[in-house]
């Protein structure tokens, strides 16, 4: 959830780690810090608060050196404060420690050690302390040793950057549960939790594996496993490019993903469409379809959402039971995991701890794994059987919209052919589909030129203090995920429930200062949502309808609608999706939030 970069080169490192720490801001933000190895010593300066508290402190200050790392923190042992801020060091200064994870038995080892050199609340320190034990003074082979040593205490998950003043050219990168990647350049070598926090210096990159530890100075990188094996990697490179990891003339990246959409989705048409052999290429034969008689889709947030949506599309499928699970539950829930089982894991970041603590779980009762990710080379992805990539690029904004979007193209074209090929629908239905499918970015479009009508309706509703997202079926999987925007960016208490639900309970709430939100896109249960808006409308709720079946009912009930143009009703829920992005995003906005980066979250959780 933090974030982590290191350089050794002949540049000065301050600029290059301050650069890396803005784009990983994103990752964790409550506090920062930076240690600058200056040749003879480490030079650390850190802060409590935002990027710019840092910054501040270096501007008279500035750290000399060409060995350096940092860290953007987002607490989890200890508030945030300048103590508490990462990078932490062994009581002499001699090691200097960055971590993203949690050390789960720091309590117990921090006991055997002396309680004097301890400066923080964190986890963390207690490594540094325990390198600087372990560490025989002499060559790195015995820092080296040390890291190792210290790995067999810890227990917990780590991503893990070390300097030691000993060595003013080495930097150590280690990892376990967390994502950690070493970028190669030319004289110059970086070490990054995101690649995002180096991509502007290179994309040649080396994922590291769990216990795996990289030795790197500014010509070579040495990968060793625990019993200090050297490992071979294989370079990957990383096609983003730096424009966009950038705002491009947006407000905030959420906007800019939003807009983004439509070439995301033609950019997965394009890869994915005409490709007759989808289900080839994901490894999915007619025989091993049929063999499986359970099917598991797993994610978290947004992803869970698009989880949802999946799940309900492939009960159609037959003789295979199919379920959505959050996955930071799916281990409590006792399924029956075996050979027969397909488990589809769903992350944008592919580090998701429950979703990948989902995929190990399946691994281990043997089922097949097929995730839908987005970042390459993430552990989901390496850990699957099978990937469908959803090429959205780097999505910046804690708020998903983009990568939501891809999921459930992914899911759309999944489903299209494993319809088409359990003969669920005819030739001419799934060529119909695919039609549809395609036409789906212009429709996108036209909803995104009506920013100005959904900023205006946003507007009306800004005193607004509680919300309900209410819809059936696929629509109350969108209502969840609006609900889940809103109460990301805007902090304003919403709830989705399924329409049908309401007269259950939640509607005692209803009165004249609650905004309900009505999906309506499915043919077949519109009439029953309309029904549900209409009990709201008479107990004075406010009624926004988002609907793709306009009439004078809908009109009649609502104090305002958004129409969103028809196609193939599954697909109807995507549409429906980007007006309350917009509808969210505006909300936050007319309240002056900080968009990108919404207080108490970060945007990639790697701790269960
Ligand atoms: O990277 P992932 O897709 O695995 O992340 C899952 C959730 O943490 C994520 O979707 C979260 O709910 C977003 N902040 C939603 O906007």
């Amino acid at each position: 959830m933090c974030g982590i970069v290191g350089y050794i080169g002949l540049s000065d490192a301050q600029p290059i780690l301050l650069s890396g720490l803005e784009k990983l801001e994103y990752r964790g933000y409550d506090s920062a810090g930076i240690a600058v190895h200056n040749g003879k010593k480490i030079d650390i300066v850190k802060s409590k608060g935002r990027l710019y508290e840092l910054k501040k402190k270096l501007s008279s200050n500035n750290l000399k050196g060409n060995l350096g790392i940092g860290h953007t923190r987002w607490a989890t042992h200890g508030i945030p404060s300048d103590v508490n801020s990462h990078p932490h060091t062994s009581n002499n200064c001699k090691i200097a420690v960055v971590h993203n994870g949690i050390i789960e038995n720091y309590l117990e080892l921090k006991k055997n050690l002396s309680q004097s050199i301890f400066s923080s609340d964190t986890d963390t320190e207690v490594i540094a302390h325990l390198i600087n034990k372990y560490y025989v003074p002499g060559k790195i082979e015995n820092l080296i040793d040390a890291i190792l040593k210290v790995l067999t205490k810890i227990n917990g998950s780590y991503a893990l950057a070390i300097i030691c003043e000993d060595f003013p050219d080495k930097l150590i990168g280690v990892r376990k549960d967390n994502p950690l990647v070493i970028g190669l350049g030319e004289n110059e070598n970086f070490i990054a939790s995101d690649i995002t926090a180096i991509v502007n210096y290179t994309r040649d990159v080396y994922f590291l594996d769990d216990e795996q530890i990289a030795l790197l100075d500014s010509k070579n990188v040495t990968v060793f496993d625990k019993n200090k094996n050297v490992v071979k990697k294989d370079v990957f490179k990383v096609d983003w490019n730096v424009e966009s990891t950038q705002k491009g003339g947006y407000d905030f990246y959420m906007l800019k993903e939003i807009f983004e959409q439509p070439k995301i989705i033609n950019d997965f048409i394009s890869l994915n469409l005409s490709d007759n052999n989808f289900l080839d290429k994901i490894n999915l034969s007619n025989k091993q379809i049929k063999k499986f008689n359970r099917i598991y889709i797993v994610g978290c947030g947004t992803a869970y959402h698009a989880g949802l949506i999946g799940a309900r599309l492939m009960e159609r499928l037959p003789n295979v039971f199919v379920r959505a699970h959050m996955a930071s539950e799916f281990r409590y829930s006792n399924q029956i995991i075996d050979e027969k089982t397909l488990l589809i894991a769903i992350s944008q970041s592919g580090e998701t701890a429950d979703t990948l603590a989902a995929l190990r779980i399946a691994k281990k009762n043997n089922a097949r794994v097929l995730s839908i990710v987005n970042v390459v080379g993430s552990s989901i992805a390496r850990e699957s059987d099978n990937v469908i990539y959803i090429a959205a690029g780097p999505e910046i904004a804690v708020a998903s919209t983009k990568a939501f979007s891809a999921q459930l193209m992914a899911f759309y074209v999944l489903v299209c052919n494993l319809y088409r090929s359990l003969e669920i629908i005819s030739e001419q239905q799934f060529l119909q589909m695919q039609e549809k499918l395609r036409e789906l970015p212009s429709l996108v479009n036209q909803i995104l030129s009506c920013e100005n009508e959904i900023k205006d309706k946003a507007q009306k509703y800004l005193s607004c203090k509680n919300v309900f997202y209410i819809g059936r079926s696929l629509d109350y999987f969108i209502a969840l995920e609006g609900s889940l925007k809103l109460k990301e960016i805007a902090y304003l208490y919403s709830q989705a429930y399924a329409a049908g639900e309401l007269k259950h309970g939640p509607i005692a709430l209803i009165d004249d200062t609650i905004l309900v939100i009505g999906i309506l896109t499915q043919e077949n249960i519109i009439e029953k949502t309309l029904s549900n808006l209409k009990e709201c409308k008479s107990r004075s709720g406010k009624i926004f309808t988002v609907t793709s079946q306009i009439d004078n009912k809908v009109k009649n009930i609502s104090d305002d609608v958004f129409v969103i143009p028809k196609t193939h009703e599954i697909f109807e829920p995507l549409l429906a999706n980007i007006v309350l992005q917009l509808f969210a995003y505006y909300i936050a906005n007319g309240l002056g939030y900080d968009i990108d980066k919404p207080r108490n979250l970060a945007k990639s959780v790697t701790v269960e």
